[in-house]
């Protein structure tokens, strides 16, 4: 295969909310430490994220001051930091919003290590965002002009840094992104016991502007494991066997 192996995991309310005030109920705790635990075991070189999941969870809407930097063009080629690093995180970035300050993202729990950043952008970003991460030995990759194309995406991160599996973390906007183009391989849901009950939450699976709605798509279940209080994790596979 010319791109990794790649498996979308995730946890979800009943049902299908990825966010909300589910989450912080106590029972919920549990669910989220097994999904820790079911990343590791899955032997993963790199995951990724969007923009908005990584402001949430990683970079805390820390904005770069690069206004004042007057850097002269740079070449809209790819740039490659690190291409030896144990495990990536990879960030989808468009526009280059992410206030990175360091090149890798340290260990956050027992089941992830220090992760060497990479960032999928568009030509659209500016010259000092590219300048800001040559600087801190960031990697970075085009994804398309405009729009990105995660079919070539992805082929990059095999060529590139030698990924042959990829986890796909959300959120649900990215998901659906990958969905999308057929790129999903394997489906990991932590399935939580607790109906979130919103409407206006971000499910498994989301569309935008940024996006042509195609066909739905099917999956085939390829293993169940019940989880200590009701809870569920389903395996499903694109392909058959
Ligand atoms: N339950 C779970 O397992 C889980 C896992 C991960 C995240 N989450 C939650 O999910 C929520 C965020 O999800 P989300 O869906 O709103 O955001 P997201 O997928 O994390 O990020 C969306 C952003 O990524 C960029 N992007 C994604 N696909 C793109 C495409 N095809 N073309 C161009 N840009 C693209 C865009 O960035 P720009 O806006 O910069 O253009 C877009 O706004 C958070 O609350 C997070 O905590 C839950």
């Amino acid at each position: 295969m010319d791109r990794p192996y790649i498996i979308c995991h995730m946890t979800t309310s009943l049902d299908g909310k990825i966010a909300g005030d589910y989450l912080k109920v106590e029972r919920a705790a549990e669910f989220t430490d097994l999904y820790e635990k079911i990343h590791e075991r899955y032997g993963s070189d790199a995951w990724m994220c969007g923009r908005v999941t990584m402001e949430e969870h990683f970079t805390f809407g820390h904005k770069l001051n690069l206004k004042h930097k007057d850097v002269p063009p740079i070449p809209r080629t790819d740039y490659v930091a690190n291409k030896n690093a144990d495990s990536y995180a990879i960030a989808v970035d468009p526009s280059g919003k992410l206030g990175w300050t360091k090149n890798s993202i340290e260990s956050w729990n027992e089941h992830r290590t220090e992760e060497h950043i990479v960032e999928v952008l568009t030509e659209q970003v500016s010259d000092a965002y590219l300048a800001h991460l040559q600087n801190m030995g960031i990697s970075y990759i085009f994804g398309g002009t405009e729009r990105l194309n995660f079919t070539v995406v992805v082929q990059k991160f095999k060529k590139l840094f030698s990924i042959d599996k990829l986890m796909l973390e959300g959120g649900g906007f990215l998901n659906g992104s990958f969905l999308n183009e057929g790129l999903i391989d394997e489906l990991s849901l932590i399935f939580v016991p607790i109906a979130d009950g919103a409407s206006n939450s971000v499910t498994l699976f989301e569309t935008s502007s940024f996006l042509t709605k195609q066909p739905p798509v099917n999956f085939f279940l390829k293993e169940v494991e019940k989880l200590e209080d009701s809870g569920l994790w389903l395996k499903y596979v694109t392909k058959h066997d």
